[in-house]
């Protein structure tokens, strides 16, 4: 009787024994509860998941009321400060750090990776001047599937390594043309001989200098937000990662959608939204009345809230003091007091209190990009180059466990019951 849960169906007076693993039932173990044989069986009804466990994961670790993350163990604040970016997206592809021997190796094969083809500068001139350099970016990352039709070969670990280490080297590379693109400035060539923060910097802002030198900070402070942001675990976008990939479509296929899921304000669209949201405000003055109709159902506050954390975003806790050093070399974003202000009341207010909503790690994040130089409809994209690591972690897993199969919910069916068509003639 020990791990197991008994269910009585008051329909039929029947009681079942479902086994209880890892805090779990499984939900087709509720099949058997039917009160006559033809039935299909009891289900679950949960829209927007939130309860329901999809996969078994080792990836990433969450304690929403603790306000903890953890990649493969590891407490994000210690990879914050204490790794890389490409050091973080190897940890979270193979599950442990690498030696020194394994991440030189990592590192070389993703720089010799960050070119693009040229037909793919090509492809990316044929946008508008004034095309959102996120909906490039999807974009492109979806055609890259036609730049390697060997990536199809799934079940080739091989292959599936190559694939990891081309999106991994070349987002960086597409969000670059995609910011460029929408200034009417000619692409960069990569430098590989730069940190893969570094090399990022110099495809997006060099100019005439023979050799772009980034400062020191900024390199720094945008490898820790790629840290910050590599993984998630089951957010909306790497589930779509998932989805997509357990029909057994190619990797670039499937992050062009985990790409699109992000692209939304809810998700990784709400850097951006938090940035308009302030602009809107604009002065301290109008924080009373944007709180007041916040809590009065018109808008959100964006940047605050989450569906797993109820305390304090640890992400922002760093991003916060990773702001700190950005101003002292950019100067100080205007719109940091109000987001500040924003933050003191939102933390004492009954509403959001009561709701446990706290910043995210969006709230802050848009006020670093737009003191680095970043217009705001870069800043989804910012979000998506380090999620890159994680969404093909979290592919990887799905395809390697036996466990998983093709996506595919049930539903309630509230539509109308079966009947005969009508000819137009007849219909009134
Ligand atoms: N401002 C005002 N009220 C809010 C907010 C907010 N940002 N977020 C949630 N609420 C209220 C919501 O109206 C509801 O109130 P009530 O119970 O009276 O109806 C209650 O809090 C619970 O909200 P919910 O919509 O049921 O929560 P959810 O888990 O479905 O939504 C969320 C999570 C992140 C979509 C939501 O908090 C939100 O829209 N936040 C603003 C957008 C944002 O910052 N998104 C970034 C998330 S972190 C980065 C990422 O993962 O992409």
């Amino acid at each position: 009787m020990a791990d197991t849960l008994t269910i009585t169906d008051n329909r039929t007076g029947r009681q079942y024994q479902i086994p209880i693993q890892e805090g779990t039932i499984r939900a087709t173990d509720l099949r058997q509860i039917k009160v006559t044989s033809d039935e299909f069986g009891m289900m679950t009804y949960d829209p927007a998941f939130m309860n329901t466990a999809a996969c078994r994961s080792a990836i990433a670790f969450i304690d929403g009321d603790k306000g903890i993350l953890e990649y493969r163990g590891y407490p994000i604040e210690q990879l914050a400060e204490r790794s890389g970016f490409l050091e973080t997206a190897y940890l979270l592809l193979f599950g442990e750090l690498p030696t020194a021997a394994q991440y030189a190796e990592w590192s070389g094969e993703i720089m010799r990776h960050t070119m693009l083809h040229t037909n793919i500068a090509k492809l990316m001139e044929g946008f508008r001047h004034d095309a959102h350099p996120m909906g490039m970016f999807l974009s492109t990352v979806g055609a890259l599937s036609t730049f390697y039709p060997d990536a199809k070969d799934i079940f080739s670990e091989a292959s599936r390594r190559l694939q990891t280490i081309r999106l991994i080297a070349k987002a960086p590379s597409i969000a670059a043309y995609a910011f460029r693109h929408s200034i009417g400035r000619p692409y960069n060539q990569p430098d590989n001989d730069l940190s893969y923060a570094g090399n990022f910097l110099n495809l997006l802002f060099r100019m005439t200098e023979a050799r772009y030198q980034p400062d020191p900070v900024l390199e720094h402070a945008l490898d820790v937000l790629f840290i910050l942001h590599a993984d998630h675990e089951q957010n909306c976008s790497t589930t779509t990662m998932r989805t997509i990939g357990s029909s057994q479509a190619d990797p670039y296929s499937a992050m062009a959608g985990a790409t699109a899921a992000l692209y939304g304000p809810l998700h990784g669209g709400a850097n951006e939204a938090v940035l308009r949201m302030l602009n809107e405000i604009g002065s301290m003055q109008n924080i009373p009345a944007f709180i007041k109709r916040v809590k009065g159902g018109e808008g959100r506050l964006m940047g605050f809230g989450h569906r797993v954390y109820k305390s304090y975003d640890p992400r922002a806790k760093i991003i916060k003091r990773v702001a700190d050093s950005v101003f002292e070399v950019t100067g100080k974003n205007p719109l940091l007091e109000i987001a500040l202000e924003l933050e003191k009341i939102a933390l004492e207010d009954e509403y959001f209190v009561s709701r446990k909503l706290y910043p995210n790690v969006d709230f802050y994040s848009g006020l670093i990009y737009q003191a680095m130089g970043f217009p705001v409809d870069m800043f989804p994209v910012l979000f998506a180059i380090p999620r890159t690591a994680g969404w093909i972690a979290q592919w990887e897993e799905m395809l390697t466990d036996p466990d998983q199969k093709i996506a595919r919910p049930r539903q309630i069916y509230v539509g109308r019951a079966r009947r005969d068509y009508v000819p137009r003639e007849r219909r009134a």
